[in-house]
């Protein structure tokens, strides 16, 4: 089976979240269970420079505002999986992020930068532009490539089948009326049945209604996106597809985050030689400025700063955690970026409670991998979240997280509650309501159970032993490409 995966960003080159990590990771768990992998990825500077040894497939000329646009095939440095990349340097040549400058503005052309990455897509799909290679199933994620699916559906005849993946339903890739004669689209597309979203036009709900098959992230967010409270305006969308919508968990990419081979970290170590969690925590205090103390219960954050991620709530309970007689010692690292005005506030908490809270406001790999060895805990209060990767690493890592009962957060931890513990079932701390109180509640909670060093231990042997590794959800997408193309 062919598959073409079309994203905007690809780990190890170019990264702002999650999102990065699948499309590093799904295509070769997909070619290791046997499927015949493509990606095809837009030009920015990091992946120009990121695949190898790369050949003209076709040259398309002038389109979408660029000059000049070529087709080019190589191979992504590291994994070798062959990607398709869109050359159009007038688009896709500048510094900073795929979606937005460095003065932090969206990039004012992002309708034609990403229209020409599932305009590509969908052409190529057809066997437009290399007919020695075209998929059965073309598979597209989040609104950057969700473009795709309506490229492929106003064809004549449809070759491929498409799968769009939301990562995250609250971007939305929504633009005026006025720039729909820039896609090139026919205008029976631009109606309520189609693209049109509130008299303006929506790449996200492109792919939600013209993609043969919509897939998330986890299955409880699959639910949670048909309702009102989740769905981002698209509920409603998202309802009438029906069976069409399902919910396939992400992965860990076991070669990456492995804490028996990580070499960011300051010793390796496995659920069986634990010793190494030790030396990594005592690294990590000296790193960050936090009193040398092994028994300090160590909380951690690896986060996009955004309302998104509910850590407005960790500041709120931040005092509450310093300050009460139960939770004395408590240390917390938080590294993020995004909003200004959260990187400022915790900042200033940093300076509040010198040696027990340390920030690190900006991005950095190697530091995350670090954190989410050498902290105790790992705290992920989001309001939502499709899946989470951030609570994957941390339980591959012994480090035990406490969570919203929430998206993809709900579908990975195991509640610690007594019932859990006497059932050896635990793996990790939930909070409900998304209130500064509740999650109050839960750090304590975990707390008092890292001061009980057997209850602790099992917590980190059960959530070392769980198996997120990509084989089953690489199975489950492959089930999933057969029976879209038989149903088709
Ligand atoms: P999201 O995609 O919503 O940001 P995920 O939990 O799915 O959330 O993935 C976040 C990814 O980004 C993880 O790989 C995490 O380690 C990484 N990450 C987030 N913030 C930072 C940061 N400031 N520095 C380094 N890595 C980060
Ligand atoms: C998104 C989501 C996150 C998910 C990631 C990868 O960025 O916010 O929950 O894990 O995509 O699918």
């Amino acid at each position: 089976m062919k598959v073409l995966h079309v994203a905007a960003e690809i780990y190890p080159l170019v990264k702002t979240g999650g999102l990065a990590d699948i499309v590093g990771a799904l295509p070769q768990a997909l070619i290791s269970a046997g499927a015949d992998v493509r990606l095809m990825l837009p030009g920015l500077p990091a992946i120009v420079q990121g695949v190898e040894v790369q050949s003209v497939v076709c040259v398309v000329g002038a389109i979408f505002g660029a000059g000049q646009v070529t087709i080019r095939i190589g191979k992504v440095v590291g994994s070798g999986v062959d990607a398709y990349i869109i050359d159009a340097p007038y688009l896709y040549k500048r510094p900073g992020s795929p979606y937005q400058g460095l003065d932090g503005n969206e990039w004012s052309d992002n309708v034609q930068r990403f229209a020409l990455l599932g305009w590509a897509a969908a052409h190529l799909a057809a066997g437009d532009f290399d007919p020695s290679w075209t998929p059965d199933v073309l598979h597209a994620h989040d609104w950057h490539a969700a473009m795709a699916c309506a490229y492929t559906a106003c064809r004549p005849v449809t070759t491929s089948s498409t799968v769009f993946t939301v990562h995250n339903l609250a971007y939305q890739g929504v633009f005026p009326v006025d720039d729909f004669h820039l896609l090139h689209l026919p205008s029976r597309m631009m109606v309520p049945g189609g693209l049109e979203y509130h008299g303006q036009f929506s790449f996200m709900k492109a792919g939600l209604k013209y993609a043969h098959r919509v897939t998330t992230v986890s299955p409880n967010y699959a639910r949670e996106i048909a309702t009102d409270e989740f769905g981002c305006g698209l509920d409603g969308v998202i309802r009438a597809r029906g069976a069409a919508v399902s919910g396939i968990l992400n992965g860990v990419d076991g070669e990456v985050w492995n804490p028996t081979t990580d070499c960011f970290i300051a010793a390796n170590y496995s659920a069986d030689q634990f010793d190494g969690k030790a030396i990594c925590k005592a690294a990590l205090q000296l790193e960050m400025g936090l009193h040398s103390d092994p028994l300090a219960p160590l909380f951690s954050v690896v986060s996009r700063l955004t309302s998104q991620k509910g850590l407005d709530l960790l500041l709120t309970a931040l005092p509450g955690l310093m300050e009460d007689a139960r939770t004395a010692g408590t240390q917390l690292v938080i590294q993020g970026n995004g909003d200004p005005v959260l990187e400022a506030a915790f900042a200033g908490a940093a300076k509040a409670y010198p040696g027990r809270v340390a920030v690190r406001v900006g991005y950095d790999e190697p530091l995350a991998h670090r954190i989410i060895a050498g902290a105790d805990a790992m705290v992920v209060p989001s309001r939502f979240e499709p899946c989470g990767l951030t609570q994957l690493y941390a339980l591959r890592y012994g480090t035990v997280p406490i969570v919203r009962r929430v998206g993809g957060l709900a579908d990975t931890v195991m509640d610690a509650t007594h019932e859990a513990m006497q059932a050896d079932t635990a793996t990790g701390f939930m909070f409900g309501h998304a209130t500064p109180a509740a999650l109050g509640l839960a750090l304590d909670h975990a707390v008092q159970n890292y001061r009980n060093p057997a209850a602790w231990s099992r917590l980190i042997q059960r959530g070392m032993a769980q198996d997120f590794s990509w084989s089953a959800s690489a199975q489950q997408y492959l089930a999933l490409y057969q029976e879209v193309i038989r149903s088709r």
